[in-house]
């Protein structure tokens, strides 16, 4: 059991600060150890935060309404780099965020290497309170963690290396390769473009009226048996109740139990090739930074495998 860890202490696809420290408090709370001995994991971790500081751009305006472009697109690459280094080796990546907008790093590296390794498509299933599918122009925040799945699906493009004109075909996935699950917010623009591409969704009105046993079995069923799966986490998908310290809570959400269902329905698929667990932010609720941290910790735990009996 091979696993490559990654932290990204990344905050600038959103506004508020406290994001970056989101790694370094899942990992003091224990995270890498439960994984190395609770799950037997034999952990690939360089022991640092990253932080991207040399990235840090000269001048960066917005552009195309998209705020701190530069820096984003810059570490995104990296990211990209760093996910693809580990996972063409065949390892499973865990990726510890930061906000969402890094899902442009993690999932362009594993769709990479899972075309050179396997010669095949990633599918990826978003579980989120948000679809973050803006494109620039739909975008009313011009935050790019809520652009990350158009530039993922070729929805966005840019010309320019700086505005992740680096993202070259080897890096996407058609849109008909994903799958939401938790969505309760999401934008005019963006309700548009998940109804003219026919992308798959399950809502929480989805899950009410299913419950979530039923939703698990459709949403892997559109994906398919034997494809390699990235599971991109936004804690805001579970309710504030369970993970409060988050940068844009929606109430309505996932229990912790439907969270962790959610995350040992993938493991059980055996074809889990990489997590992400994004937007925990200690910061902004200090009595329930502790809780959200424990609720990412069980949720990464779920993925990985462990189960209950
Ligand atoms: N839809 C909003 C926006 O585009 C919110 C996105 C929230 N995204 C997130 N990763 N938490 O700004
Ligand atoms: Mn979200
Ligand atoms: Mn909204
Ligand atoms: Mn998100």
């Amino acid at each position: 059991n091979e696993l490559g860890v990654v932290a990204v202490g990344f905050s600038g696809g959103q506004p508020k600060p406290g994001v970056d420290a989101a790694p370094m408090a899942l990992i003091e709370a224990g995270l890498i150890q439960q994984l190395e001995q609770d799950l037997e994991f034999n952990v690939e971790f360089d022991g640092k935060m990253h932080t991207y500081g040399e990235l840090v751009p000269a001048d960066d305006p917005p552009y195309r309404n998209m705020k701190g472009p530069k820096f984003a697109s810059a570490v995104t690459k990296r990211v990209s780099e760093q996910v693809y280094n580990l996972s063409k080796s065949g390892k499973m990546v865990l990726t510890l965020g930061g906000d969402h907008s890094i899902a442009i790093g993690t999932i362009s590296g594993t769709a990479k290497a899972t075309r050179e390794r396997l010669g095949r498509e990633l599918a990826v299933i978003w579980v989120d309170a948000h679809a973050d599918i803006n494109t620039p122009e739909t975008s009313d925040s011009g935050n790019i963690h809520g652009m990350p799945v158009s530039f993922l699906t070729r929805l966005a493009t840019d010309e320019n290396e700086e505005y992740f004109g680096w993202l070259k075909e080897e890096h996407k996935l058609s849109t008909n390769k994903l799958v939401y699950i938790g969505l309760r917010d999401v934008d005019k623009g963006e309700k548009k473009i998940l109804r003219d591409h026919g992308i798959k969704a399950f809502s929480m009105h989805d899950i009410d009226r299913h419950g979530i046993g039923k939703v698990m079995d459709m949403a892997l069923g559109w994906i398919g048996r034997d494809t390699p799966i990235h599971l991109s986490f936004d804690i805001d998908a579970l309710d504030p109740m369970w993970a409060p310290s988050t940068g844009t809570a929606v109430r309505g959400g996932l229990t912790l139990r439907e969270g962790d269902f959610i995350a040992e329905c993938v493991a059980e698929t055996g074809s889990l090739i990489a997590l992400d667990l994004v937007e925990v932010n200690p910061s902004l609720d200090e009595v329930g930074a502790q809780d959200t941290v424990r609720s990412g910790c069980s949720i990464v735990r779920c993925a990985l495998g462990d189960t209950l009996l």
